[in-house]
């Protein structure tokens, strides 16, 4: 085959070739302004749909969208990937979600600490707290911040050795969850008690504190108190957290509060 577009000439014949007629040839392609590709089967790049390919910010979105993707994917949550804050329940505080989207967006723009570094979602069971944080994730993801989605009872799953999934080492996991613009924590200390081992208490406390650290948002939802109430056996964040990091966290913080009865529930309990 000649990898010329000049098919009056053919290439040396293979094996040994004297260095004239190597050299001849060389000219010959620099003449035709070198090979021709599409002589060679190699395929044409795709064109681009949506900028242009030196704009490798393009791309970059595209892998984050993906990643965002993925991560409620994992979670088997796919059935939210629709909700947006236009589907929200006033309940479910869309306003409050959008502005602090808003601040998050500028801040990663500046390259700045964002003013508001966490969002607290509490809310009972079946309230809507899901939906309204995968709706604020989804809407982060296609303003182009890094976001992802994890439940904390699975960080800690992941955390274990060899028990993440696409052959996740246990330091990728951190590395990934602490690293991300956004990150979505559902159900923070949901399937805890009192009696959590270290390795969760120790664990838990490693991701948000480097996150706060590192001064990268994230949004928590939860069906715990804060605290544990009066003549109430039920465990608060603060028996896991502690109270120094649950000051520090609740230090820069809003407070989306999401009341509601439980959407799962059905309206006449089924009878068996
Ligand atoms: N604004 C909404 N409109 C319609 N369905 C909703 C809305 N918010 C939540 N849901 C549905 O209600 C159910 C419970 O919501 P979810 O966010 O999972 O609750 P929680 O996380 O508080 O337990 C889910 O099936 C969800 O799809
Ligand atoms: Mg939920």
């Amino acid at each position: 085959m000649s990898v010329t577009t000049d098919t009056t000439h053919t290439a040396p014949a293979r094996g040994m070739n004297t260095f004239g007629d190597l050299s001849a040839h060389i000219v010959r392609v620099l003449e035709n302004n070198g090979a021709d590709i599409s002589q060679l089967g190699v395929p044409p790049q795709p064109e681009p749909h949506d900028g242009l390919w030196e704009d490798v910010s393009v791309p970059q979105a595209n892998a984050r969208r993906t990643m965002w993707r993925n991560s409620i994917i994992d979670a088997a949550h796919d059935e939210y990937l629709a909700f947006r804050f236009d589907h929200l329940d006033e309940s479910q505080k869309p306003n409050t979600l959008q502005r602090w989207l808003d601040s998050l967006v500028e801040a990663k723009k500046l390259d700045a600490r964002p003013a508001v570094l966490n969002m607290i979602m509490p809310g009972n069971i079946g309230s809507g707290k899901t939906a309204a944080a995968i709706s604020l994730g989804n809407e982060a993801a296609e303003r182009g911040l890094w976001t992802l989605f994890l439940k904390h009872a699975t960080y800690l799953t992941w955390r274990r050795p060899d028990s993440a999934p696409h052959n996740m080492k246990a330091w990728e996991v951190r590395k990934r969850f602490v690293e991300c613009d956004l990150l979505i924590l559902d159900e923070l200390c949901g399937e805890m008690d009192v009696v959590a081992t270290e390795f969760a208490r120790k664990e838990t406390i490693d991701l948000i504190d480097a996150r706060i650290a590192a001064g990268r948002p994230t949004a928590y939802t939860t069906n715990l108190r804060s605290r544990r109430q009066p003549g109430s056996q039920a465990m608060g964040v603060v028996d896991i957290l502690g109270e120094r990091l649950l000051s520090r966290l609740e230090s820069s913080a809003h407070l989306a509060k999401i009341v509601g009865p439980d959407r799962r529930k059905p309206a006449k309990p089924l009878d068996w």
